[in-house]
């Protein structure tokens, strides 16, 4: 398969035909968006086009007198009839840190001199622009970009949109501008709300901004989210402060009570030159896969509105602002082929085959889908053109499908009739289907995963001899490994030094803490993390077992739906356990057994008093020193010991990060992310003299 390129990286037009046909796509694909249909391009594809378009332009002028890229929205934005203020405005792009120097000599250019204001940078929120009118502290009006003159009126949405409320604090006039998106979990629920109300899926957030907007008459309201990258005075009023700064306009909208996008997770930069900016710039970048709503770029403007003033206004967009564009996250390509496997918990996987895409510098070919009702929700069909989302080191997600691309006689994707492991029965009782026989269908996985790195960590026990041992019908579940005598795992390791250490790897593996033993089971939904949490809480097998679906509320990240499902499957393991406890296997966690409720532990330090608690520790590269070897399994297990919780992603509420030097010096995203929201970083060493006594 032939991945398709980035952004058409390098598309060419070469001839007045090839422009035409362009300039056609260019205009299918804005009409689309503006009529709230799915795009036919992606972001990706479009600003590839619109780049070639634009240089065949500056390659031949003059013979282009009626080009629509000279117009806001390629000219394709539907009019209305409310007339705006002043100017709503697109913004020119950059796409590299050369571009963004050359924007700003640009800038120097025009005022004549350096800039002195500084600048400010703050994310590209990737929704749609729209103008909301307060009078006297009430919403009396939304309108839509439009061609940047008239807008649609779409005050319909009043009452529905976070970050705009209905009525201010204080009877204030003014008009803020700014980005209407839909979060990822807002476009979550509303794909729910319309698939249940018979409606077509939306292709992706964006789309179903500009749907939303349009459409007034809808049977059901969609939430959808506001921040303000702007406003200007109304009727001739001062509520804005005067001259001052773009920050300060942000600020004054802020304290009227409107969100700005300083109040995004993501925030507002004011620097004093263009390199910090462009460090302004690479810090969001870094924050975006974190971030619950999409971004499709960092906004650079002048901070001075004198300065501004003076760099002038062109007819598309403003000389004093430009959008540094961040690659694409997501992108269309086409579905082939649904596969399910079956994984170590007896659930039934599904996988997505795609055509190869580059998205964010890696080429997908698979995606995860969660389950048979959210595909069926999804509506997804197979040959569909779907849109797909990847961003840093998530696993790539299949969005939706662009409904308007279907083949015609597309079928929705099959769903197994039967197990696709052992051609058993399927349990569908829940949304996430799972064979009849659980744990014990795919015995292999369970078996590998439970003798594995960080659970019972059996050395030497990979693939091979875990098939030898259940083909010679030795293990038929979990337990059935304490059992194996030397002479078998010699017979399986095909000599008598490897079984002799296989059999020392067995006696060490028979005393690992209860939170590896439990995960050994594979019951849905308790990994590695979930059966230190479990493990923590109760401190004996005997009491895990012993508890009801309501006790098992209390341990984090166990919530009514997955309760249940514990208490079935771990007494439906009974005889495994047994098994277990027969063989001598532990059934207790080391440190939680040692510390009877509210008193100190053994040795003084409870996890729960222990250095860490209430932090949280998110951990990047290869750990060194005194912590040389520790993976981010073994890293996770001991921030919790310590009596902290181990975060994957930097954000607000992150207290440390674990931060190994990099081999090529560039700090790592997640390092870039923790100077911006001032999180302390740690060496390895540093954070080893932290949980010393827990080291070991
Ligand atoms: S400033 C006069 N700031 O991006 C300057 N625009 O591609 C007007 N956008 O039309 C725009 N986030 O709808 C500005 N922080 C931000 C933005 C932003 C998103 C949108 C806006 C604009 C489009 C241009």
């Amino acid at each position: 398969m032939t991945a398709i390129p980035a952004a058409e990286a390098h598309l060419v037009l070469s001839s007045p035909a090839a422009y035409e046909a362009a300039i056609d796509r260019l205009r299918a694909a804005s009409g689309a968006y503006y009529a709230g249909e799915n795009s036919p391009l992606d972001d990706a594809s479009y600003d590839a086009l619109r780049l070639a378009v634009l240089a065949w332009e500056a390659a031949h002028p003059g013979e282009v007198p009626e080009s629509p890229t000279g117009l806001v929205a390629d000219g394709a934005a539907p009019e209305g009839d409310v007339a705006h203020t002043t100017r709503l405005l697109s913004l020119d792009n950059v796409f590299g840190p050369e571009q963004l120097l050359a924007w700003d000599a640009s800038l120097r250019r025009r005022l004549g001199r350096e800039v002195a204001g500084g600048y400010t940078v703050e994310p590209k929120l990737d929704g749609a622009a729209i103008a909301a009118r307060y009078r006297d502290g009430k919403l009396v009006r939304v309108v839509t970009r439009g061609d940047g003159t008239h807008g649609e009126d779409v005050s319909h949405v009043v009452g529905s949109v976070v970050g705009l409320p209905e009525v201010l604090a204080e009877p204030v006039t003014f008009e803020v501008r700014g980005e209407v998106l839909f979060t990822h979990e807002q476009f979550e629920t509303a794909q729910e709300v319309r698939a249940a109300h018979g409606g077509t899926p939306f292709a992706n957030p964006r789309n179903a901004v500009a749907g939303t907007l349009r459409a007034k008459d809808r049977p059901y309201r969609l939430e959808m989210t506001f921040w303000a990258y702007g406003a200007v005075d109304l009727d001739g009023g001062s509520f804005l402060p005067a001259g001052g700064t773009h920050a300060e306009v942000l600020a004054a909208v802020a304290a009227a009570g409107v969100r700005t996008t300083a109040d995004t997770p993501a925030g507002l930069r004011v620097v004093d030159t263009i390199a910090e900016a462009q460090a302004g710039v690479d810090a969001i970048g870094a924050l975006r896969a974190g971030l619950p709503f999409g971004i499709d770029g960092v906004v650079v403007k002048a901070n001075s509105a004198a300065e501004q003033a003076e760099a002038g206004l062109g007819s598309r967009f403003p000389y004093w602002a430009i959008a540094y564009k961040l690659s694409a996250v997501e992108r269309q390509t086409v579905l082939r082929e649904v596969v399910w496997e079956v994984g170590r918990t007896g659930v039934l996987a599904p996988t997505a085959l795609l055509d190869a895409v580059e998205i964010d510098g890696s080429t997908v070919s698979r995606a995860t889908l969660h389950n048979p009702a959210d595909i069926a929700r999804r509506d997804l069909h197979l040959g569909d053109t779907v849109t797909v989302y990847k961003a840093g080191d998530i696993i790539p997600r299949v969005q939706a499908p662009v409904v308007e691309l279907r083949p015609d006689g597309a079928v929705p994707v099959p769903l197994p009739a039967a197990c696709p492991n052992c051609g058993g029965d399927i349990d569908k009782s829940q949304e996430r289907w799972r064979c009849a026989k659980g744990a014990g269908c795919a015995l292999a996985p369970l078996v590998e995963y439970a003798a594995g790195r960080d659970v019972l960590d059996i050395d030497g026990l990979g693939r091979t001899y875990v098939k030898a041992l259940i083909d010679a019908g030795l293990v038929a579940d979990v337990a059935d490994l304490f059992t194996l005598t030397e002479e078998q795992l010699t017979v399986a390791a095909g000599s008598a030094r490897r079984g002799a250490k296989l059999a020392e790897q067995f006696e060490l593996a028979r005393s690992r803490p209860l939170s590896r033993v439990f995960c050994a089971l594979g019951i849905r939904g308790t990994g590695r993390r979930m059966s230190r949490r479990l493990a923590a809480h109760f401190g004996t097998m005997e009491a895990i077992r012993a508890a009801s679906a309501e006790e098992l509320l209390a341990v984090e990240g166990i919530g009514p739906e997955k309760a249940p499902v514990v208490v079935a499957e771990l007494a439906a393991l009974a005889p495994v356990v047994d098994k277990l406890i027969a063989a001598g296997v532990n059934m207790t966690e080391p440190e939680r057994a040692a510390q009877p409720a509210g008193e100190p532990g053994a040795d003084g330090a409870a996890p729960a008093a222990g250095p860490l608690a209430g932090r949280t520790v998110v951990v990047t590269g290869k750990m060194t020193g005194r912590l040389d070897g520790y993976g981010r399994s073994q890293m996770n297990e001991l921030i919790e010991r310590a009596g902290g919780r181990a975060g994957s992603g930097v954000n607000a509420r992150t207290t440390y990060l674990v931060s190994a030097p990099s081999a090529t010096g560039k700090p790592s995203s997640k390092a870039v992310a923790a100077e911006k929201l001032g999180v302390e970083v740690l060496t390895p060493e540093a954070f080893a003299d932290l949980v010393a006594d827990y080291l070991g």
